[in-house]
Order: C-alpha cells, then structure tokens, then sequence
C-alpha cells in the first residue's frame, strides 16, 4: 500500500476530539466478522482483546493468535511476525494484546473467514504465572471459583451480551408503550411483601465493633474515678467560694473560676463515658434500640421496588423500575438468588386483565428481541446447553399464553394420574415449583398465567375479589423456570386495606404513607414483577441461576 494511503486508513481509524488529539478507534472483533471479506479486506484497523490460544509456526518464525474481544463469541485469527514482538510472550493463553495491521482475506480452503496480519504490536498484557483457568473445559458450577476471570469464557460471556440485550429490550418495550423508567430506594423502611425475609441495613454492629475495640485501648471510668473527678469539681468550687468571701481580686476570682468550669466538664465527661456499654443497644423492654443507628429506626434492603414505584404511578401514569432486589431466603435452588433484578412496571387505571397483557406482551417482545439480536450467542446455547431454546423463543413470541384460574389450574393438578407429586394439591396450597412446571411444560406445553390466588398465601396489597375469598393476583410460569413473573391489581379501597395489613399482623403506622394513595385520588392500578436472572435462564437454557449474573449472592457465598 501507498504511504498515503496507510495514512488515510489510519486516520479513518482514528478518532479527533475537540482537544485536536487523536484518538485511537479500536475497531470490534464483531464488526470486522460480520462485514463480508471482501469490503474488509486490506483496510488497516487497530484491534484489543485477549489470547484463547496460540502457538508458533514456521520454526518461531510467526504465531498465529487467536483473540476475543468480548464483542462476539468468535475469534479473529491474528499472524505475528517474530520482527514485531518476542512471540513467546505472545502466546500464552489470557495474554492480552492490543495490535494493528492489515485484513487479509485467509488462504484457499481455510475456514477463518478473515486475519489480521499485524505489523505493530502496540501493548502486550503478559501472563506471567501460569493461567487459573485450565485449558480443559470446567463445569459452569466449578469456574465460580473464578468469578473474577469467568467472564473470559465463551458461556460467561455470551450470557452476559444475552442479559445486555434483555435489558436493553426491556428499556425499548416500556419506552414504546409511554412508560417512564423510575428510580426506586435500594434502602428502605417498609418490607413490601410481608414475608420477613430482609436483610437488615445498620452501623449498630459495626459501631460496636468500635467502641469495643476503643474501650479495650481506652478502658471506661470506673465509678470511683467518676466520685475522684467529682470530689475535683466539688474542691474547686469550695476554692470559688472562699475567695470570693475573702473578696480576692477579680483576676484571682475568674482564674478560679475557669479551673472550677474545666474540672466540672471533666467530671461530666467521665461519668457519661462511664455509661458506655459495649454491644448492641437494647431498650427496657428488651428490645433493639435503634436511636443510635443510621437512620434513626430499623431499615432495610429492599425486596421489591413495587410500593415506592406505586406513588408514581398514581401521579405519572405508566412507571416502572429495574434495579437490584434482595431477599435472605435460605433456599438452595437453581432459580433463588438472595441478590436479583427485578421488572416492576405499574400502571395506573388498569386492572387484572390490562396487567397479563402487558406481561404477556413485554415477555414475547423480549424474546423476539433475542431472535433479532442475539442469534450467534443463542446459536451457541442450542449447540452446548439446550437444543430447544431456539424454538422455545420462537414459540413463547408467537403464541398466546394460556390463562386458568388458580381454582381451574389445582382442578387440573388434582386429576393428574400420571404423576405423583411431592406436595400434595389442594385448594389454597401455594403452588409449588413442581406443580407450576407440570402446568406450563405438560399440560399446557407452553406459557400459562394462573390468576385469582386464595388471598391466604398473597401479600396484602393485592385487591380482593368479589367472592371474599380471592385476590387479583396473576403468575406468569414458563418451561424450565416455573414462575417468571409475579403481579396483581392492587388493592385502591382504603377501609379493605387497612385491614389486610391488620390481618397480615403488619404495623399500619409504617404503611400510612401507602394509605394515603388511597385516601387522595385513589386509583384502580396494577403491576407486576419479573424476575431478570429467571428470564435469562428461562432465554439461555442454562440450569443454573447462579451463572446467569455476574457476581451472584446466596446463603454462604458472596465472592468479590
Ligand atoms: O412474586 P414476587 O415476590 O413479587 C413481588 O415482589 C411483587 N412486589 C412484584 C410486583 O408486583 N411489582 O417476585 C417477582 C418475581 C418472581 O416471579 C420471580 O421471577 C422473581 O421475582 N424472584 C426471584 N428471582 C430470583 N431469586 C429470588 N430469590 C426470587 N424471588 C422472586
Ligand atoms: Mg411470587
């Protein structure tokens, strides 16, 4: 190529900003695969990524590198000449390497489908020991050892695009149909679903923690250096008395005085120290004091966005709120973690039925989302994890969910003969994970939203029926998953709500704030939530919760 030419390739690979200095444009494994051969071919780019292997050929004279960028799962396959860089450095895999050159188209009859002959290598992250993660393909429950360098990895990394384009879909949806994405308090005071299973947000520990370390350096006052301090304070004053009956001089008197001041403030001092206890606060009545910590009164992590996104709703329209939830639920399961993200959108004059459209819609836009925008990474997921996740988006996308009545849906369970399950079925059983998967995978072979629960086994806020005996709640189960979404009409009558929050034993001065939705301008509104982590595995295939975030949180695990 011509000098000037070079030149000007460079300059389309470069990027000025206002400052007039040059940016250098990294061009995206991604896109260099995706464009055909032939319009890449000879352009010059500038590409960063890692080493999933390479070796040298031709007597150390070149390597070939294999290099991810994240971009995609597929490599570009990169030659170095040994004139360009020490190729032993370059080899090892997780190297990482920052490099510019030509594209190539590669030889006759090899199946790369471009390369990147390099003539400068501009920055080389060596693998100085040897590399955690084995050559040899670890399980997904193994490589959670790594969590720092699992994302290197080819399922790590196309579930973290997948989760990257679901959020994005997400976005989308409820910005095409009016909604306005709200911020709710990742702290709070009110527990949304009643279930008592939050972790509780507080310095009293480790202001404790401090004191005690403190007192340990600086052991408390006891009660008699508390009465030496005193009796101090008590001669200092005998001392102010006698000069003033002796009508000493001012200076003497204000000198006095000021020792007099200083030795009562000491006293004082001491005894309040002498007060300290070490611990926990603890009230008369044997319970926590909180007027110490943080907030003034016990707060939490929230379970759910749903009560605050309410108070928008009923001032905004259509809201929703997508950020992290946190429940301490001890249970091992595949589809548990103690921190997820939820969906919660909540819309204000809708009822039951506007509420299972929505989720049956934003469900379908999701995954004819991942079919136009996530085929190779999905491709990917049919090939090592689940032949039929492919199918199960295009036919979760074009068929209309089913709906029974939870009363139908236990009618159902109780004449199956063919199976016998764990908990027995009975009206006014909450669902177990078992029956909701017989539902959705045999039954039904697709989606199913059960309604109308026994308001027994449902939070408070969902409104009541008719019948007394039912609340409009609705569950959306899907195969593999079970329960996906969660939501329900709320309940916008005020007398009705106050006594089921008196009924669920919860303290109505903590809800007042949620009563008073209802007391002004009450409106008929619903909602619901879908768990984040449960649609990408319900999306992947993949068995596991635990590999479908990046850091996951659950009893006796929190790495990083
Ligand atoms: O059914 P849930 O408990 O509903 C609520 O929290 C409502 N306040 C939502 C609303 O109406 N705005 O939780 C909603 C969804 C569940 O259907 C499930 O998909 C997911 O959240 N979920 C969990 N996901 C992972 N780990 C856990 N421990 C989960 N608990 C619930
Ligand atoms: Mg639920």
């Amino acid at each position: 190529m011509e000098v000037a030419e070079v030149a000007a390739q460079m300059a389309a690979t470069s990027l000025g900003n206002p400052e007039g200095r040059v940016l250098r444009r990294i061009t995206k494994i991604k896109k260099i695969l995706e464009a055909d051969v032939a319009s890449w071919a000879g352009r010059r780019v500038l590409v960063g990524g890692w080493v999933k292997t390479g070796r040298e050929q031709g007597k150390g004279s070149f390597a070939f590198l294999e290099v991810n960028d994240g971009s995609c799962l597929a490599n570009l396959q990169v030659i170095c000449e040994a004139s360009t860089y020490p190729l032993a450095e370059l080899v090892p895999t997780g190297t990482s390497v920052l490099v510019e050159g030509e594209l190539k188209p590669p030889p006759e009859g090899v199946k790369q489908r471009i390369e990147l002959k390099v003539d400068q290598v501009l920055e080389v992250g060596p693998v100085g020991e040897k590399y955690p993660l084995p050559k040899t393909r670890l399980t997904l429950e193994n490589l959670r050892d790594f969590m720092h360098l699992r994302a290197r990895t080819n399922t790590i990394s196309a579930v973290a695009r997948i989760r990257d384009e679901l959020a994005h879909a997400t976005h989308a949806f409820f910005r095409q149909n009016g909604f306005r994405y709200i911020h709710t308090p990742i702290i709070t005071t009110s527990d949304c679903e009643g279930a008592g299973e939050m972790f509780q947000a507080t310095v009293l520990f480790s202001q404790a923690e401090k004191l005690a370390k403190e007192i340990k350096e600086n052991p408390l006052p006891t009660e008699s250096d508390v009465e030496a301090a005193k009796l101090v304070a008590k001669e200092k004053g005998e001392i102010v008395a006698q000069l003033k009956s002796t009508k000493a001089s001012k200076a003497e008197i204000t000198a006095a005085v000021s020792e007099l001041n200083k030795s009562k403030e000491t006293a004082s001092r001491l005894e309040e120290r002498s007060k300290l206890t070490p611990g926990i606060p603890v009230k008369p009545d044997g319970g926590f004091s909180f007027d110490s910590d943080f907030f003034k009164k016990p707060a939490f992590l929230t379970v759910s966005g749903q009560l605050q996104v309410e108070t928008y709703a009923c001032a905004v329209g259509s809201v929703y709120t997508f950020g992290p939830t946190f429940r301490a639920e001890n249970s091992h399961t595949s589809r548990h973690l103690a921190e997820f993200w939820m969906v919660e959108p909540e819309m204000a004059f809708a009822t039951l039925e506007d509420d299972m459209d929505y989720a049956e819609e934003y469900v379908k836009f999701m995954c004819q989302w991942l079919l136009d925008n996530s085929r190779e990474d999905m491709e990917f997921m049919v090939k090592n994890y689940d032949k039929t996740a492919i199918e199960r988006l295009k036919l979760v996308a074009s068929t209309p969910f089913a709906r029974v009545s939870y009363t139908e849906a236990v009618e159902l369970l109780m004449g199956v003969t063919d199976k016998k399950f764990e908990n027995q079925v009975e009206w006014g059983i909450d669902l177990a994970s078992e029956h909701e998967r017989y539902l959705t995978e045999v039954i039904f072979k697709k989606p199913v939203i059960v309604y109308n629960y026994p308001k027994g086994i449902k939070a408070f806020y969902m409104r009541l029926n008719d019948d007394q005996k039912t609340v409009a709640a609705m569950d959306v189960l899907v195969p593999k998953v079970g329960e996906l979404v969660g939501g329900s009409q709320r309940e916008e009558r005020l007398e009705i709500l106050k006594q089921r929050i008196l009924d669920a034993d919860l303290p109505l001065e903590i809800y007042e704030w949620y009563l008073d939705l209802r007391r002004y301008g009450t409106v008929k509104h619903s909602g619901f939530g879908l768990g984040f982590e449960r649609m990408i595995l319900f999306a992947t295939g993949l068995d596991n919760i635990r590999d479908v975030i990046p850091f996951p949180r659950y009893s006796g695990r929190a790495d990083l």
